[in-house]
Protein backbone atom coordinates (compact mmCIF):
# COMPACT_ATOMS: atom_id res chain seq x y z
CA UNK A 1 0.00 0.00 0.00
CA UNK A 2 0.88 3.70 -0.95
CA UNK A 3 0.71 4.74 2.77
CA UNK A 4 2.83 2.30 4.25
CA UNK A 5 5.49 3.40 1.99
CA UNK A 6 4.93 6.91 2.95
CA UNK A 7 5.52 5.81 6.53
CA UNK A 8 8.79 3.64 5.98
CA UNK A 9 10.11 6.74 3.81
CA UNK A 10 9.02 9.27 6.36
CA UNK A 11 10.96 6.36 9.21
CA UNK A 12 14.25 6.77 6.70
CA UNK A 13 14.26 10.77 7.52
CA UNK A 14 13.51 10.71 10.93
CA UNK A 15 16.02 7.79 11.44
CA UNK A 16 18.80 9.74 9.15
CA UNK A 17 17.72 12.57 11.54
CA UNK A 18 16.41 15.52 8.94
CA UNK A 19 15.08 17.37 11.09
CA UNK A 20 11.83 18.72 9.36
CA UNK A 21 9.53 16.95 7.36
CA UNK A 22 6.78 19.11 5.65
CA UNK A 23 3.40 16.80 5.04
CA UNK A 24 1.25 18.51 1.93
CA UNK A 25 -2.14 17.20 2.55
CA UNK A 26 -5.91 18.24 2.65
CA UNK A 27 -6.43 15.05 4.74
CA UNK A 28 -5.38 15.85 8.43
CA UNK A 29 -6.93 13.27 10.12
CA UNK A 30 -4.78 10.54 7.48
CA UNK A 31 -1.37 12.26 7.83
CA UNK A 32 -2.03 12.04 12.06
CA UNK A 33 -3.16 8.56 11.64
CA UNK A 34 -0.14 7.84 9.78
CA UNK A 35 2.38 9.65 12.13
CA UNK A 36 0.65 8.28 15.02
CA UNK A 37 1.64 4.69 13.65
CA UNK A 38 4.69 5.62 13.03
CA UNK A 39 5.71 7.24 16.85
CA UNK A 40 3.87 3.92 18.22
CA UNK A 41 6.52 1.79 16.11
CA UNK A 42 9.49 4.29 17.14
CA UNK A 43 8.54 4.30 20.63
CA UNK A 44 8.23 8.06 20.79
CA UNK A 45 6.52 10.38 22.03
CA UNK A 46 3.90 12.15 20.03
CA UNK A 47 3.09 15.95 20.21
CA UNK A 48 0.54 18.01 18.66
CA UNK A 49 0.42 21.75 18.48
CA UNK A 50 -1.86 23.57 16.99
CA UNK A 51 -2.40 27.77 17.92
CA UNK A 52 -6.11 26.73 19.28
CA UNK A 53 -5.06 23.99 21.76
CA UNK A 54 -1.72 24.48 22.53
CA UNK A 55 0.46 21.70 23.05
CA UNK A 56 -0.90 18.13 23.90
CA UNK A 57 0.98 15.00 24.38
CA UNK A 58 0.12 11.25 23.64
CA UNK A 59 -3.24 12.12 23.32
CA UNK A 60 -3.14 14.53 26.96
CA UNK A 61 -3.21 18.16 27.16
CA UNK A 62 0.41 19.51 28.03
CA UNK A 63 0.28 23.64 28.07
CA UNK A 64 -3.08 24.91 26.65
CA UNK A 65 -1.34 28.31 27.08
CA UNK A 66 1.08 27.59 25.05
CA UNK A 67 -0.56 28.66 21.42
CA UNK A 68 1.86 31.38 20.34
CA UNK A 69 4.36 30.02 17.64
CA UNK A 70 7.26 31.14 19.41
CA UNK A 71 6.84 29.33 22.64
CA UNK A 72 6.60 25.91 20.60
CA UNK A 73 9.98 26.58 18.71
CA UNK A 74 11.38 27.54 22.34
CA UNK A 75 9.59 24.51 24.05
CA UNK A 76 11.43 22.16 21.22
CA UNK A 77 14.68 23.82 21.63
CA UNK A 78 14.71 23.43 25.40
CA UNK A 79 13.14 20.62 26.40
CA UNK A 80 14.95 17.33 27.27
CA UNK A 81 12.82 14.58 26.22
CA UNK A 82 12.17 13.65 22.51
CA UNK A 83 9.60 13.05 20.46
CA UNK A 84 7.82 13.77 17.24
CA UNK A 85 6.18 17.25 17.15
CA UNK A 86 3.63 17.70 14.98
CA UNK A 87 2.97 21.07 14.08
CA UNK A 88 -0.41 22.38 12.52
CA UNK A 89 -1.39 24.81 9.63
CA UNK A 90 1.98 26.34 10.83
CA UNK A 91 2.29 27.48 7.03
CA UNK A 92 0.02 30.07 8.34
CA UNK A 93 3.46 31.72 10.13
CA UNK A 94 6.24 30.93 7.28
CA UNK A 95 5.72 34.46 5.92
CA UNK A 96 6.70 35.90 9.21
CA UNK A 97 10.31 36.60 8.98
CA UNK A 98 11.02 36.01 13.15
CA UNK A 99 9.20 32.71 13.19
CA UNK A 100 11.14 31.72 10.27
CA UNK A 101 14.22 33.01 11.74
CA UNK A 102 13.32 30.95 14.58
CA UNK A 103 11.92 27.87 13.04
CA UNK A 104 15.66 27.84 11.58
CA UNK A 105 17.37 28.16 14.98
CA UNK A 106 15.49 25.60 16.51
CA UNK A 107 16.82 23.05 13.30
CA UNK A 108 19.97 24.18 13.88
CA UNK A 109 19.91 23.18 17.68
CA UNK A 110 18.12 19.63 16.96
CA UNK A 111 21.69 17.99 17.02
CA UNK A 112 22.31 14.61 15.75
CA UNK A 113 21.68 13.18 19.20
CA UNK A 114 18.77 15.02 20.13
CA UNK A 115 16.12 12.88 19.50
CA UNK A 116 13.79 15.28 18.30
CA UNK A 117 11.87 15.56 14.95
CA UNK A 118 9.38 18.30 13.78
CA UNK A 119 6.40 17.71 11.68
CA UNK A 120 4.43 20.66 9.59
CA UNK A 121 1.20 19.35 9.09
CA UNK A 122 -0.64 21.45 6.04
CA UNK A 123 -2.86 21.48 3.03
CA UNK A 124 -0.62 24.21 1.68
CA UNK A 125 2.87 24.12 0.60
CA UNK A 126 4.40 27.16 1.97
CA UNK A 127 8.21 27.00 1.82
CA UNK A 128 10.80 30.13 2.75
CA UNK A 129 13.42 30.50 0.77
CA UNK A 130 15.51 30.09 3.24
CA UNK A 131 14.55 26.56 4.17
CA UNK A 132 14.14 25.04 1.21
CA UNK A 133 17.01 23.20 1.64
CA UNK A 134 16.20 21.98 5.32
CA UNK A 135 12.67 20.98 4.41
CA UNK A 136 12.00 17.44 3.42
CA UNK A 137 8.27 17.66 1.03
CA UNK A 138 6.18 15.00 1.83
CA UNK A 139 3.31 14.68 -0.45
CA UNK A 140 0.45 12.44 0.39
CA UNK A 141 -0.57 11.13 -1.79
CA UNK A 142 -5.11 10.36 -2.06
CA UNK A 143 -5.63 6.27 -1.04
CA UNK A 144 -4.54 3.52 -3.49
CA UNK A 145 -6.85 0.77 -4.22
CA UNK A 146 -5.54 -1.48 -1.18
CA UNK A 147 -6.29 1.53 1.18
CA UNK A 148 -9.57 1.84 -0.37
CA UNK A 149 -10.84 -1.64 0.13
CA UNK A 150 -9.94 -1.56 3.94
CA UNK A 151 -12.17 1.96 3.85
CA UNK A 152 -14.45 -0.21 2.02
CA UNK A 153 -14.13 -2.90 4.59
CA UNK A 154 -14.12 -0.60 7.42
CA UNK A 155 -17.70 1.05 6.39
CA UNK A 156 -18.87 -2.30 5.61
CA UNK A 157 -18.43 -3.27 9.07
CA UNK A 158 -19.66 -0.42 10.46
CA UNK A 159 -23.57 -1.38 8.63
CA UNK A 160 -22.91 -4.85 9.16
CA UNK A 161 -26.64 -6.30 8.92
CA UNK A 162 -28.07 -2.93 7.81
CA UNK A 163 -26.94 -2.71 4.03
CA UNK A 164 -27.20 -5.63 1.42
CA UNK A 165 -23.76 -6.32 -0.06
CA UNK A 166 -24.81 -6.93 -3.46
CA UNK A 167 -21.07 -6.42 -4.80
CA UNK A 168 -19.14 -9.97 -5.31
CA UNK A 169 -14.94 -9.73 -4.86
CA UNK A 170 -14.71 -8.21 -8.39
CA UNK A 171 -17.59 -6.02 -8.09
CA UNK A 172 -15.92 -4.18 -4.88
CA UNK A 173 -12.43 -4.13 -6.20
CA UNK A 174 -13.95 -2.07 -9.15
CA UNK A 175 -15.71 -0.22 -6.76
CA UNK A 176 -12.55 0.53 -5.37
CA UNK A 177 -10.61 1.41 -8.44
CA UNK A 178 -13.61 3.54 -9.36
CA UNK A 179 -13.05 5.35 -6.02
CA UNK A 180 -9.05 5.92 -6.80
CA UNK A 181 -8.27 10.22 -6.88
CA UNK A 182 -10.77 10.83 -3.90
CA UNK A 183 -9.51 11.57 -0.66
CA UNK A 184 -10.16 9.28 2.11
CA UNK A 185 -12.80 11.45 3.76
CA UNK A 186 -15.05 11.71 0.49
CA UNK A 187 -14.70 8.20 0.02
CA UNK A 188 -16.01 7.48 3.40
CA UNK A 189 -18.72 10.26 2.62
CA UNK A 190 -19.61 8.96 -0.56
CA UNK A 191 -19.94 5.47 0.50
CA UNK A 192 -22.09 6.03 3.73
CA UNK A 193 -24.23 8.31 1.49
CA UNK A 194 -24.44 5.39 -1.10
CA UNK A 195 -25.41 2.87 1.50
CA UNK A 196 -28.01 4.57 3.46
CA UNK A 197 -29.87 6.17 0.36
CA UNK A 198 -31.63 2.68 -0.59
CA UNK A 199 -29.83 0.07 2.14
CA UNK A 200 -27.64 -1.30 -0.31
CA UNK A 201 -24.27 -1.66 -2.65
CA UNK A 202 -24.38 -2.58 -6.03
CA UNK A 203 -22.71 -1.44 -9.50
CA UNK A 204 -25.56 1.41 -9.93
CA UNK A 205 -23.39 2.93 -7.15
CA UNK A 206 -20.37 2.91 -9.47
CA UNK A 207 -22.20 5.65 -11.06
CA UNK A 208 -22.15 8.34 -8.16
CA UNK A 209 -18.69 7.63 -7.96
CA UNK A 210 -17.87 8.67 -10.97
CA UNK A 211 -20.30 11.93 -10.83
CA UNK A 212 -18.14 13.13 -7.32
CA UNK A 213 -15.42 12.66 -9.58
CA UNK A 214 -16.37 14.96 -11.95
CA UNK A 215 -17.35 17.88 -8.92
CA UNK A 216 -13.67 17.25 -7.81
CA UNK A 217 -12.19 18.07 -11.72
CA UNK A 218 -14.24 21.10 -12.70
CA UNK A 219 -12.98 22.72 -9.25
CA UNK A 220 -9.72 22.37 -10.82
CA UNK A 221 -10.61 25.22 -13.38
CA UNK A 222 -8.38 23.47 -16.45
CA UNK A 223 -10.65 20.67 -17.24
CA UNK A 224 -13.99 19.94 -17.69
CA UNK A 225 -15.85 17.10 -16.76
CA UNK A 226 -19.17 15.83 -19.04
CA UNK A 227 -21.70 13.58 -17.42
CA UNK A 228 -21.83 11.57 -20.72
CA UNK A 229 -25.23 10.99 -21.70
CA UNK A 230 -24.53 9.64 -25.50
CA UNK A 231 -24.27 6.21 -25.84
CA UNK A 232 -22.56 4.02 -28.93
CA UNK A 233 -25.95 3.48 -30.15
CA UNK A 234 -26.15 7.16 -30.65
CA UNK A 235 -23.39 7.27 -33.08
CA UNK A 236 -24.50 6.19 -36.55
CA UNK A 237 -22.28 3.85 -38.83
CA UNK A 238 -18.72 3.79 -38.13
CA UNK A 239 -18.78 0.65 -37.52
CA UNK A 240 -15.46 -0.90 -37.38
CA UNK A 241 -14.22 2.31 -34.99
CA UNK A 242 -17.40 0.75 -32.50
CA UNK A 243 -16.64 -2.69 -32.88
CA UNK A 244 -12.74 -1.70 -32.18
CA UNK A 245 -14.03 0.41 -29.08
CA UNK A 246 -16.15 -2.60 -27.61
CA UNK A 247 -12.70 -4.58 -27.52
CA UNK A 248 -10.81 -2.51 -26.46
CA UNK A 249 -13.27 -2.27 -23.33
CA UNK A 250 -11.33 -5.84 -21.80
CA UNK A 251 -7.55 -4.05 -22.50
CA UNK A 252 -8.29 -2.31 -18.65
CA UNK A 253 -9.14 -5.70 -16.94
CA UNK A 254 -6.32 -7.56 -14.58
CA UNK A 255 -6.79 -10.25 -16.69
CA UNK A 256 -5.56 -8.37 -19.79
CA UNK A 257 -2.81 -7.39 -17.79
CA UNK A 258 -2.15 -10.63 -16.56
CA UNK A 259 -2.25 -12.56 -20.05
CA UNK A 260 0.48 -9.83 -20.86
CA UNK A 261 -1.22 -7.15 -22.27
CA UNK A 262 -0.44 -2.99 -22.65
CA UNK A 263 -3.18 -1.00 -20.79
CA UNK A 264 -4.88 0.93 -23.88
CA UNK A 265 -3.18 4.03 -24.60
CA UNK A 266 -5.85 6.14 -26.64
CA UNK A 267 -7.27 6.74 -29.94
CA UNK A 268 -6.80 9.52 -32.76
CA UNK A 269 -9.95 10.39 -34.79
CA UNK A 270 -9.51 12.36 -38.07
CA UNK A 271 -11.45 13.21 -40.54
CA UNK A 272 -14.19 15.19 -41.88
CA UNK A 273 -15.78 17.53 -40.19
CA UNK A 274 -19.35 16.86 -38.39
CA UNK A 275 -19.28 13.13 -39.01
CA UNK A 276 -18.92 11.98 -35.63
CA UNK A 277 -15.91 12.07 -34.03
CA UNK A 278 -16.49 14.34 -31.19
CA UNK A 279 -20.02 12.32 -30.69
CA UNK A 280 -18.03 9.28 -30.30
CA UNK A 281 -15.21 10.67 -27.96
CA UNK A 282 -18.29 11.28 -25.52
CA UNK A 283 -20.01 7.85 -26.07
CA UNK A 284 -17.23 6.35 -25.00
CA UNK A 285 -17.08 7.09 -21.58
CA UNK A 286 -20.29 5.32 -21.33
CA UNK A 287 -19.31 2.55 -23.24
CA UNK A 288 -16.89 1.79 -20.71
CA UNK A 289 -18.57 3.67 -17.47
CA UNK A 290 -15.43 5.61 -16.97
CA UNK A 291 -15.43 9.46 -16.00
CA UNK A 292 -14.97 11.70 -19.14
CA UNK A 293 -13.19 14.52 -18.62
CA UNK A 294 -12.08 17.15 -21.54
CA UNK A 295 -9.14 19.31 -21.98
CA UNK A 296 -9.26 22.64 -23.93
CA UNK A 297 -6.05 23.25 -25.60
CA UNK A 298 -6.83 26.63 -26.24
CA UNK A 299 -7.76 27.61 -22.34
CA UNK A 300 -4.23 25.92 -21.88
CA UNK A 301 -2.28 28.37 -23.68
CA UNK A 302 -4.60 31.63 -21.73
CA UNK A 303 -2.31 33.34 -19.90
CA UNK A 304 -4.74 34.06 -16.92
CA UNK A 305 -4.27 30.43 -15.07
CA UNK A 306 -0.40 30.16 -14.59
CA UNK A 307 2.05 29.09 -17.40
CA UNK A 308 1.00 26.68 -20.11
CA UNK A 309 3.12 23.86 -19.25
CA UNK A 310 2.59 24.08 -15.66
CA UNK A 311 -1.33 23.81 -16.28
CA UNK A 312 -0.62 20.92 -18.71
CA UNK A 313 1.76 19.34 -16.66
CA UNK A 314 -1.29 19.81 -13.52
CA UNK A 315 -4.06 18.46 -15.83
CA UNK A 316 -2.22 15.40 -16.50
CA UNK A 317 -1.47 14.95 -13.04
CA UNK A 318 -5.77 15.13 -12.47
CA UNK A 319 -6.25 12.94 -15.33
CA UNK A 320 -4.22 10.54 -13.76
CA UNK A 321 -5.14 10.86 -10.48
CA UNK A 322 -8.62 9.80 -11.10
CA UNK A 323 -7.58 7.30 -13.29
CA UNK A 324 -9.57 5.14 -15.05
CA UNK A 325 -11.00 8.04 -16.59
CA UNK A 326 -11.51 9.25 -20.83
CA UNK A 327 -9.37 11.53 -21.20
CA UNK A 328 -10.64 14.02 -24.30
CA UNK A 329 -8.86 16.79 -26.32
CA UNK A 330 -11.03 18.16 -29.44
CA UNK A 331 -9.13 19.41 -32.18
CA UNK A 332 -5.77 19.04 -30.95
CA UNK A 333 -4.06 20.43 -34.03
CA UNK A 334 -5.51 23.74 -33.06
CA UNK A 335 -3.26 23.03 -30.09
CA UNK A 336 -0.14 22.14 -31.81
CA UNK A 337 -0.27 23.84 -34.80
CA UNK A 338 2.79 25.95 -33.71
CA UNK A 339 4.61 22.56 -32.83
CA UNK A 340 5.05 21.85 -36.26
CA UNK A 341 8.13 24.32 -36.67
CA UNK A 342 8.72 27.88 -37.38
CA UNK A 343 10.37 30.09 -34.76
CA UNK A 344 7.57 32.32 -34.02
CA UNK A 345 7.66 32.36 -30.27
CA UNK A 346 4.24 30.65 -29.84
CA UNK A 347 5.99 27.84 -31.93
CA UNK A 348 8.77 27.08 -28.94
CA UNK A 349 5.60 27.22 -26.48
CA UNK A 350 3.75 24.70 -28.47
CA UNK A 351 6.80 22.54 -29.20
CA UNK A 352 7.66 22.32 -25.44
CA UNK A 353 4.04 21.75 -24.57
CA UNK A 354 3.73 19.12 -27.34
CA UNK A 355 6.71 17.59 -26.22
CA UNK A 356 5.24 16.44 -22.47
CA UNK A 357 2.20 15.20 -24.15
CA UNK A 358 4.17 12.92 -26.14
CA UNK A 359 6.46 11.60 -23.53
CA UNK A 360 3.35 11.19 -21.18
CA UNK A 361 1.27 9.11 -23.79
CA UNK A 362 4.76 7.48 -24.16
CA UNK A 363 5.40 6.68 -20.67
CA UNK A 364 1.95 6.65 -19.10
CA UNK A 365 1.28 3.80 -16.73
CA UNK A 366 -2.40 4.73 -14.95
CA UNK A 367 -5.24 3.99 -16.89
CA UNK A 368 -6.12 7.29 -18.44
CA UNK A 369 -7.60 6.94 -22.21
CA UNK A 370 -6.72 9.57 -24.38
CA UNK A 371 -9.36 10.32 -26.92
CA UNK A 372 -8.04 13.05 -29.54
CA UNK A 373 -9.74 14.45 -31.96
CA UNK A 374 -8.69 16.40 -35.40
CA UNK A 375 -10.21 17.88 -38.35
CA UNK A 376 -7.31 19.16 -40.27
CA UNK A 377 -4.84 16.68 -40.44
CA UNK A 378 -2.10 18.49 -42.24
CA UNK A 379 -1.40 20.68 -38.79
CA UNK A 380 -0.81 17.31 -37.41
CA UNK A 381 2.83 17.00 -36.31
CA UNK A 382 4.46 13.75 -37.49
CA UNK A 383 5.90 12.32 -34.34
CA UNK A 384 2.14 12.22 -32.98
CA UNK A 385 1.57 9.43 -35.61
CA UNK A 386 4.25 7.25 -34.94
CA UNK A 387 3.58 3.96 -33.72
CA UNK A 388 3.52 3.53 -29.81
CA UNK A 389 1.53 6.72 -29.01
CA UNK A 390 -1.75 5.82 -30.03
CA UNK A 391 -2.87 2.23 -30.30
CA UNK A 392 -4.96 3.07 -33.41
CA UNK A 393 -5.36 5.79 -35.80
CA UNK A 394 -9.48 6.05 -37.11
CA UNK A 395 -10.15 8.10 -40.60
CA UNK A 396 -14.19 9.00 -40.40
CA UNK A 397 -15.14 9.79 -43.58
CA UNK A 398 -18.64 10.94 -45.07
CA UNK A 399 -21.17 8.37 -44.46
CA UNK A 400 -22.03 6.07 -46.99
CA UNK A 401 -25.84 5.10 -48.22
CA UNK A 402 -27.05 2.63 -45.47
CA UNK A 403 -24.97 5.08 -42.65
CA UNK A 404 -27.02 8.09 -43.92
CA UNK A 405 -30.57 6.12 -43.19
CA UNK A 406 -29.34 5.13 -39.87
CA UNK A 407 -27.68 8.47 -38.43
CA UNK A 408 -31.18 9.95 -40.08
CA UNK A 409 -33.08 7.20 -37.62
CA UNK A 410 -31.23 7.99 -34.60
CA UNK A 411 -32.13 11.74 -34.98
CA UNK A 412 -35.48 10.91 -35.61
CA UNK A 413 -35.86 8.51 -32.26
CA UNK A 414 -33.94 11.23 -30.47
CA UNK A 415 -37.15 13.56 -31.07
CA UNK A 416 -39.20 11.00 -30.44
CA UNK A 417 -40.57 10.44 -34.27
CA UNK A 418 -40.88 6.27 -34.88
CA UNK A 419 -38.22 6.24 -38.21
CA UNK A 420 -40.13 3.36 -39.39
CA UNK A 421 -42.67 5.87 -40.84
CA UNK A 422 -40.33 6.96 -42.67
CA UNK A 423 -38.71 5.81 -45.99
CA UNK A 424 -35.47 6.56 -45.05
CA UNK A 425 -33.66 4.14 -47.99
CA UNK A 426 -35.02 6.65 -50.36
CA UNK A 427 -34.10 9.80 -48.13
CA UNK A 428 -30.45 8.42 -47.72
CA UNK A 429 -30.24 8.25 -51.53
CA UNK A 430 -31.39 11.41 -51.53
CA UNK A 431 -28.48 12.95 -50.00
CA UNK A 432 -25.35 12.19 -50.86
CA UNK A 433 -22.53 14.27 -49.46
CA UNK A 434 -24.25 14.96 -46.43
CA UNK A 435 -22.06 14.26 -42.82
CA UNK A 436 -23.69 13.38 -39.67
CA UNK A 437 -24.50 17.02 -38.98
CA UNK A 438 -26.02 18.15 -42.10
CA UNK A 439 -28.12 14.98 -41.80
CA UNK A 440 -29.29 16.08 -38.31
CA UNK A 441 -30.06 19.69 -39.92
CA UNK A 442 -32.45 18.04 -42.06
CA UNK A 443 -34.60 16.23 -39.56
CA UNK A 444 -34.41 19.70 -37.37
CA UNK A 445 -35.54 21.79 -40.28
CA UNK A 446 -38.14 19.02 -41.39
CA UNK A 447 -39.74 19.09 -38.14
CA UNK A 448 -39.67 23.21 -38.10
CA UNK A 449 -41.73 23.45 -41.36
CA UNK A 450 -44.22 20.86 -39.44
CA UNK A 451 -44.45 22.82 -36.33
CA UNK A 452 -44.85 25.93 -38.12
CA UNK A 453 -47.67 24.42 -40.46
CA UNK A 454 -49.28 22.85 -37.16
CA UNK A 455 -49.32 19.29 -38.13
CA UNK A 456 -46.65 16.46 -37.26
CA UNK A 457 -43.66 15.36 -39.92
CA UNK A 458 -43.86 13.70 -43.30
CA UNK A 459 -41.98 12.98 -45.20
CA UNK A 460 -42.11 15.20 -47.69
CA UNK A 461 -40.57 17.94 -45.24
CA UNK A 462 -37.57 15.97 -44.65
CA UNK A 463 -37.02 15.72 -48.56
CA UNK A 464 -37.83 19.07 -48.90
CA UNK A 465 -34.96 20.05 -46.36
CA UNK A 466 -32.23 17.56 -48.18
CA UNK A 467 -32.98 19.63 -51.22
CA UNK A 468 -32.87 22.89 -49.55
CA UNK A 469 -29.48 21.94 -47.92
CA UNK A 470 -26.02 22.31 -49.33
CA UNK A 471 -23.93 19.64 -48.21
CA UNK A 472 -20.53 19.78 -46.88
CA UNK A 473 -19.63 16.71 -49.26
CA UNK A 474 -20.04 20.36 -51.87
CA UNK A 475 -18.76 22.84 -50.49
CA UNK A 476 -15.61 21.22 -48.88
CA UNK A 477 -14.77 19.31 -51.92
CA UNK A 478 -11.18 19.05 -51.65
CA UNK A 479 -10.34 19.43 -48.34
CA UNK A 480 -12.39 16.56 -48.02
CA UNK A 481 -10.47 14.82 -50.75
CA UNK A 482 -6.99 15.97 -49.53
CA UNK A 483 -8.04 14.18 -46.10
CA UNK A 484 -9.11 11.32 -47.93
CA UNK A 485 -5.52 11.46 -49.42
CA UNK A 486 -3.47 12.10 -46.25
CA UNK A 487 -5.56 9.01 -44.56
CA UNK A 488 -4.47 6.38 -47.09
CA UNK A 489 -2.18 4.04 -45.66
CA UNK A 490 -1.89 6.09 -42.51
CA UNK A 491 -5.09 5.71 -40.64
CA UNK A 492 -7.58 2.92 -40.97
CA UNK A 493 -11.20 3.63 -42.14
CA UNK A 494 -13.74 3.71 -39.31
CA UNK A 495 -16.09 2.36 -41.42
N1 LIG B 1 -22.22 9.27 -37.18
C1 LIG B 1 -23.15 10.06 -36.61
N2 LIG B 1 -24.23 9.52 -36.01
C2 LIG B 1 -25.16 10.30 -35.43
N3 LIG B 1 -25.07 11.63 -35.38
C3 LIG B 1 -24.02 12.23 -35.94
C4 LIG B 1 -23.00 11.49 -36.57
N4 LIG B 1 -22.08 12.33 -37.04
C5 LIG B 1 -22.48 13.57 -36.69
N5 LIG B 1 -23.65 13.53 -36.03
C6 LIG B 1 -24.39 14.69 -35.51
O1 LIG B 1 -23.68 15.85 -35.80
C7 LIG B 1 -23.20 16.49 -34.60
C8 LIG B 1 -21.79 16.99 -34.80
O2 LIG B 1 -20.92 15.91 -34.95
P1 LIG B 1 -19.50 15.85 -34.26
O3 LIG B 1 -19.33 14.54 -33.61
O4 LIG B 1 -19.32 17.04 -33.39
O5 LIG B 1 -18.56 15.96 -35.53
P2 LIG B 1 -16.98 16.03 -35.61
O6 LIG B 1 -16.60 14.83 -36.42
O7 LIG B 1 -16.69 17.28 -36.36
O8 LIG B 1 -16.44 16.02 -34.26
C9 LIG B 1 -23.28 15.43 -33.54
O9 LIG B 1 -23.49 16.00 -32.28
C10 LIG B 1 -24.47 14.59 -34.00
O10 LIG B 1 -25.67 15.17 -33.56
MG1 LIG C 1 -15.64 17.73 -33.39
Amino acid sequence: MILDQIQQDIETFVRAKYPLVYLVTHEEQRARDLLGSLAQKMEMPLYFWSCTRGLICNRLVKDPQMTKPEAILDYIQTTAEGGFFVLLDFHAYLDNPRIVRGLRDTMNVLSATSNKSIFVLSPKKTVPTECEKQFILVELPTPDVGEIRLILQRSLQAVKGRVKVELDEEGQQQLAEAFRGLPSMEIENVLSRMMVRDGRLNTQDLKDVIFEKGRIISASGLLQFFPSQESLDTVGGLDRLKTWLRRKQAGFSQRARDFGLDMPKGVLLVGVPGCGKSLTAKAVSSLWQMPLIRMDIGQLFSSFIGSSEENLRKAIQTAEAIAPCVFWVDEIEKGLAGAQGGDSSDGGLARRMFATLLTWMQEKKQPVFLVATANDVSRLPPEFLRKGRFDEIFYVDLPRLEERAEILGIHLAKRRRDPARFDLAALAARTEGFCGADLESVVMEGLDTAFWENRDLTQSDLDAAAAACVPLGATMAERITEIRQWAEGRARPAS
